[in-house]
């Protein structure tokens, strides 16, 4: 006799959404996936990042959590880098610099181990750079967005998850029909569940044409950076906190060309294919935990994954992981589940 299958609502069509449904359904074979978001690629914010594995750090998340959530990641990546889907995955090894006007507090970032071949930037290298004093070398790993959400979305569907491109106005409106909620709606969080801890930063990046940069460059202020991808090199950035607006500004590109091309000459006069905007759905904490809602006498169970902010690519793996888990925790065991189908 066929089990009744539990059925999970993952909200969400971005980078965080896409990895915690494919990763749940490669690790909870007991769940069918839908996937609801208003917004898929190409138009979510995921689709704008450069995609590079650097992490960024947020305050109030243990530091052993991200360190650990980073490897995950990374180790993952390299491992589909690795393999014969790389290239339609949009995933690729990329070598570069980050450098520092004054050496930083810490010389090893906590991530410097799972990175491959970090080391101090010599003074021949320095040398390229010269109102900078210190710097550090390494491999990294890339997601190219317009590729790797795509790769997602089919490996989803080939796992037998659905897709379903629409808003969700009162989370309530799935009570009923899914048995679990998993919110991944980043900035959505906001309104759908009165999160008003969670703020855009609004960031701006600039891709240009211009094939010859294969090296990375990236100011450590997280400022600045020429990051060379599959079909264009991206060029940011721009930090604002709290602005909604995602309209590119002219003012910005200007500032991120004049940037980018003190570090990098041969950007000078290089040609814009897109300017870019996205909202970084930010919080001081991941919120990554159960929550059980209730409303008249009701109950939805939801499990929650946003606040990625300026660097959900880094850590993403890790943190679909963690759902995962969570949701082990609160479905029905398959003994439940069997009762279930019989009754
Ligand atoms: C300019 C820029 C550069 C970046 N560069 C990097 C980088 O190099 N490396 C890195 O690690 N990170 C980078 N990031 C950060 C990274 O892009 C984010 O951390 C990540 O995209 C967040 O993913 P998300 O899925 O949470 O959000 P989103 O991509 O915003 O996805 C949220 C989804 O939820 C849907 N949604 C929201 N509300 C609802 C609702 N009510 N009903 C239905 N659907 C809903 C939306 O339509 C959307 O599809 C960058 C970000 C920006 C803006
Ligand atoms: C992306 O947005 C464009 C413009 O609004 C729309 O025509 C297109 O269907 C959207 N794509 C997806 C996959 O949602
Ligand atoms: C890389 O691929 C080779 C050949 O398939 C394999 O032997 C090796 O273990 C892989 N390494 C990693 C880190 O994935
Ligand atoms: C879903 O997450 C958002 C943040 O992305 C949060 O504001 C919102 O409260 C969450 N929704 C629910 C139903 O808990």
């Amino acid at each position: 006799m066929p089990v009744e299958k539990i059925k999970v609502a993952v909200i969400g069509g971005g980078l965080v959404g896409l990895s915690t449904a494919l990763c749940i359904t490669e690790s909870l074979p007991q769940c069918t996936i839908t996937v609801i978001s208003e917004e898929f690629s190409p138009n979510t914010t995921s689709d704008v990042a450069a995609g590079c594995l650097i992490p960024h750090s947020y305050p109030d998340t243990s530091l052993d959590q991200q360190k650990s959530w980073f490897k995950e990641t990374f180790d993952y990546l390299f491992k589909i880098a690795n393999s014969s889907e790389a290239g339609e995955a949009g995933i690729h090894l990329i070598s570069g610099w980050q450098i520092f006007k004054s050496a930083p507090k810490e010389t090893y970032p906590f991530w410097w181990q799972t990175v491959l071949g970090f080391r101090m930037m010599n003074k021949a290298e320095l040398a390229k750079f010269p109102s900078y004093t210190f710097g550090q070398a390494f491999t990294t790993l890339k997601c190219q967005a317009s590729q790797y959400l795509p790769w997602m979305e089919k490996k989803i569907k080939s796992n037998g998850g659905y897709l379903e491109r629409r808003k969700i106005n009162n989370v309530w409106d799935l009570h009923g029909i899914y048995d679990v909620v998993v919110n991944c709606s980043g900035l959505g969080s906001r309104h759908l569940f009165g999160d008003h801890s969670i703020y855009p930063v609004k960031g701006q990046v600039l891709e240009v044409n211009a094939p010859w940069i294969k090296h990375f460059i990236r100011d450590g202020d997280g400022n600045t950076y020429i990051y060379p991808g599959i079909s264009c090199v991206t060029l940011g950035g721009t930090r604002q906190n709290g602005v909604w607006s995602n309209l590119p500004n002219e003012q910005a590109s200007k500032g991120i060309l004049d940037r980018c091309c003190h570090l990098e000459p041969s950007l000078c006069e290089v040609s814009v294919i897109q300017e870019k905007v996205g909202l970084r759905p930010t919080r001081s904490a991941l919120r990554i935990e159960k929550d059980i809602l209730i409303k008249n006498g009701k109950q939805l169970t939801v499990v929650h994954n946003y606040g990625h902010g300026g660097g959900g690519y880094s850590i993403h793996w890790g943190t679909a992981r963690k759902v995962s888990k969570l949701l082990q925790e609160v479905i029905p065991l398959p003994h439940n589940v069997y009762t279930k189908s019989k009754l």
